[in-house]
């Protein structure tokens, strides 16, 4: 399985360092099989030694550049970051970023040989929809995406799911993650959306669910650990 924590704009260059230095402790219990990433902010990337894999939650399409306040593979190269979160829909949302340019730089850190876990998530008024028209709509999110790459993840995150403490059901995870799956030629496919302790061993125990995107319960060492270690 693999357990992905995404802080989001939380914790600082202390709080994450702390974090990771408890989450390590925290990780000798973890099964070997198991793979761990932690996407902190941007002020607090470092090269941290432990169980898990440290990755970008955004980064500009470019070596370096006149990009302000953008970094680029430059940056995080000093780290040795090669692990980039791209889609997430809070960007797509928050910061105008169309499926145009999210292609853009998804063809970027793909041939920079970045591992991607591409996001895609639907909004409620699609879900209520029904099943047809979500599965249309995450489709076209795959627009302009090479998903035969071999190092991506993908991460199904419906939006109104996100941080609202309600999580999708088991039979609307199953039934997505089901037909995700085949569009996805079976690459590794994460859900996210209030993934927590209390529900994690559901979710995990979903055919087509190969690991979560945690934001909310990722924030605290202990409560991710937790749900690490179910
Ligand atoms: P929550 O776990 O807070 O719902 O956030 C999920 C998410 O967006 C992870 O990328």
């Amino acid at each position: 399985m693999i357990y992905a924590a995404n802080f989001k704009t939380n914790h600082t260059r202390a709080s994450t360092k702390a974090y990771m230095q408890a989450l390590q402790e925290k990780l000798s219990a973890k099964k070997p099989e198991d793979h761990v990433y932690i996407f902190p902010p941007s002020t607090a990337l470092d090269t941290f030694e432990g169980d898990f894999t440290i990755g970008t939650q955004n980064a500009y399409a470019a070596q370096n550049g006149a990009y302000t306040g953008e970094i680029g593979v430059e940056q995080l190269d000093e780290f040795g970051i090669k692990t980039i979160l791209i889609g997430h829909s809070e960007r797509r949302e928050y910061m105008a970023e169309t499926q145009a340019k999210v292609a853009e730089k998804f063809a970027f850190f793909k041939e920079q040989g970045f591992e991607i876990i591409y996001c895609i998530g639907e909004p409620l008024h699609i879900r209520e929809k029904g099943f047809e028209s979500v599965m249309q709509y995450l489709l076209a999110q795959f627009e302009g995406i090479d998903i035969t790459y071999d190092n991506v993840i993908v991460a199904y995150e419906p939006i109104w799911a996100i941080g609202t403490g309600r999580s999708a059901t088991v039979e609307e995870i199953s039934s997505t993650h089901r037909a995700l799956k085949k569009a996805i030629n079976n690459k590794p496919l994460l859900y996210g959306g209030s993934a927590k302790p209390a529900n994690i061993l559901e979710i995990v125990s979903i055919a087509g669910v190969d690991g979560v995107l945690v934001g909310s319960a990722s924030l605290d060492a202990e409560s991710f650990s937790q749900m690490v270690l179910a």
